[in-house]
Parts: C-alpha cells; structure tokens; sequence
C-alpha cells in the first residue's frame, strides 16, 4: 500500500494541474490541483473526484491504495466539473460505490449526467461509520455552489473543506508546512478574492457555525492547493479578516487608456496618493488580468477607476472589469472615477454607477478633463489624489 497518506488511514489521490493558466476565465499562471481523498477503514470511501482529463491519474493513485471493487462509497462535496468531470467513469469503474451528495448535490449531477445514477442524500448532521472512522457531514450552501458541503472525519479531526480554504497553486509539495507562508498567504488570498469574496457573510456565519458546533479542526484538506497541517485555523482567520473587509492605506488605480490623456492623469493621481504616504498600484486593464487587479484589491481600502470616453460612454475593457467587480461586491471599500474625454464626456458616469453597484461607496466627485491634461491639470490630478488618499486614511 503506498500513497500519500495524510493521516492514519487518509490518503490524497488528487492530481496536479501544472499547465492550466484559465480557469473558466480566472487566470492560473502557476497552475492548480484537483485533491480527492480515499479514506480506509473497514469500509473505504473516495472523497471527490477529478476534472475528466485526469481520471487515469487519479485512478492510478487510488489502485496504488486499494483495488476499486473494494470502494464502498463515493461521496460528492461539490458537483462543479473540476471534481466531478470524471464522475460517470468513476461510478463505472467502482461498482459497489455508493454515491452520497447533498439533496442539491443529487439535482446538480442529474442535471450534469442523467438520472441513471443511484444517488443517496446527505443532510447536515449526517454521519456514516467506516468502522473505526466516522465521516460527519456539514453542508455549506453557496460555499460556492448549492450543492457544496464538507466531510469531517470525526476521529482524526480531518476537515474535507471541498473549494474553501483552497488556493490555485501547482506544486510538488501538498501541505502547508511545505511552502513560505507569503506564498500561502497570496495564493489563498487571490483564490479568496475571485471565488469567495461574494459570499462573505455566509463565510462568516459559517466560522461562527462551525465554533459553535464545537468542532476540532487538525486538518483542513481542501480541493485545490495545499493541505494545512501546521496551523489549519491560520487560514480560516484569514478568511474571516478578508469577510469583514479588512484593508491597509493602499490604493489600486485601475484604468484604460486611448491616447493616454488618461494615463498621464492616473500617473498625477498616483503622485498625490504616494505623497500622502499611502501604497499605490497602477494597474492597466488591458495589459493586467480581471484575477490579478481583484487579488491587488482584496487588501486595499480604495480603488480608482479611470476610463476615457468612446462614443459617449466609457471604454469597453472597463466596463468589463467593472462587471467583474460588481458580481464579487468587495467589502469596504472606497472609491472614485476619472477620465479625459475630448468633444463630449459620459464616461466617468457610466464607471461610477458600476462601482456603486459594486457596493463601493464612492466618496468624490469624478475628476474628468478635455483633450490632454495640461501641466496645470496634472496638479489637480495630483491634488485629487491626495484627497483621495485622506479619506483612505481616515
Ligand atoms: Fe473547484 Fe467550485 O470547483
């Protein structure tokens, strides 16, 4: 029996996704992996699966454990195809598996595979006994899907925590203990950020759940990215600072350019933020991924939105930012829009009434000028940095 074994009788069989850089449009430039779980006991069960491309591999890992005849369940915390793209040859290949979802879970794999599976329904509370080992079931709707749920193996205080606590992060190490914690703090952070960062109250409320259930956590085995054995909890007290919003004086300026009257204005306004002794990041949509400005904005407590005007409205690539934006509803933040524009504006108007949608508090008037900034016009770009920059202070 060999394997990668987590715990006594715990073993991850996932895969790693070293060349994946676009993740249904988030950008992965180091990669992912997809972790599924075989827990071994009396009775043997297989925690997730993996995107299609990689059921040979995963196949793989779990004959090196145990043939797969001898699988006695096959349980399903999330249905998104990540973790189940290989499920139909799975429930193939394991053929006295039983499946166990969530009643959410069960609708979501008939819809994604026809409803020629026999799929048993878990509830929260829910325990199975493996024998010595017993899987607990909690389930976390919209943790990020409405099938989402966790496995808990109450014995070894192993938290399944399927998308939460993950990171989109390729590497030949699998725990925490493994790898910089500047690396797990920035990994978890952007993974938080693009994914999670919408559902900050139902994260909150979860934590609060799950403290108040009682229950110990030794280790957290997510889907994606490392396992935390170190310090398992260091991660969900970074989720709980990232929910309640929790910023530094810093400020990203995001912006687009035509003919760079824009971005001469965005430089000026970064002048004045930095003179106020406050982090700036200038950041050009066109050339930066959506993924990458929101993981830049997770700790800042101002953004800025710049745009030129194109045919009375504001240019294209940012509104399609700011659409991005608006579907994660960051958590307190501030912020304002500027633009150049030359014979009628609209722009910064537009921009605006996406970032309040946001759920930003937009805290200035917008700063628009004509044609291209004049030295004079550069001050005041300056001046309403350093505006800006006050508030982010207060
Ligand atoms: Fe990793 Fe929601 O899938």
């Amino acid at each position: 029996m060999k394997g990668l074994e987590l715990k006594k009788g715990i073993y991850w069989v996932g895969v790693v996704d070293w060349n994946i850089r676009d993740f249904h449009g988030y950008k992965t430039p180091d990669g992912t992996t997809y972790n599924a779980y075989l827990v071994v006991d009396e009775k043997i069960a297989l925690i997730d699966t993996v995107k299609r491309q990689f059921l040979d591999e995963l196949i793989d890992n779990v004959r090196e454990i145990v043939d797969l005849e001898k699988i006695d369940y096959l349980i399903v915390n999330h249905v998104e195809m990540d973790h189940t793209g290989s499920f139909p040859e799975v429930v193939k290949m394991m053929p006295n598996a039983k499946i166990l979802a969530t009643k959410e879970g069960k609708n979501e794999l008939i819809k994604h595979f026809g409803n020629s599976y026999k799929i048993n329904t878990v509830d929260s509370g829910d325990t199975l006994s493996l024998g010595k080992k017993t899987l607990s079931f909690i389930k976390t709707p919209m943790l990020h899907w409405p099938d989402s749920m966790f496995t808990y193996v109450v014995e070894d205080k192993v938290l399944f925590s399927s998308d939460a606590f993950g990171q989109h992060y390729a590497s030949s190490y699998r725990f925490d203990d493994e790898v910089d914690k500047s690396l797990l703090h920035e990994t978890a952070g952007d993974y938080f950020a693009n994914i999670l960062w919408l559902y900050s109250p139902l994260i909150l409320q979860l934590i609060e759940n799950v403290q108040s259930m009682g229950i110990e956590i030794e280790m957290i085995a997510p889907d994606h990215g490392f396992i935390w054995r170190d310090n398992p909890l260091q991660v969900v007290e970074w989720y709980a600072m990232w929910s309640q919003g929790e910023s530094k004086d810093k400020v990203v300026i995001v912006y687009d350019t035509m003919w760079g009257s824009t971005e001469k204005m965005a430089k000026g306004i970064s002048k004045g933020i930095v003179e106020e002794g406050v982090e700036v990041k200038l950041l050009r949509i066109r050339d930066t991924y959506n993924s990458y400005i929101i993981k830049e904005l997770l700790d800042s407590r101002g953004i800025l939105v710049g745009t030129p005007t194109l045919n009375n409205g504001m240019f294209p690539v940012v509104g399609g930012f700011l659409t991005y934006l608006k579907g994660l509803r960051p958590k307190k933040k501030i912020g304002a829009c500027f633009g150049s524009y030359g014979w009628g504006g609209g722009a910064c108007a537009s921009a605006q009434e996406l970032v309040e949608q946001a759920g930003i508090e937009v805290v200035s008037d917008p700063l628009e000028l004509q044609w291209v900034p004049t030295i004079e016009e550069i001050k005041k770009c300056r001046e309403f940095g350093k505006e800006f920059a006050k508030k982010v202070k207060e």
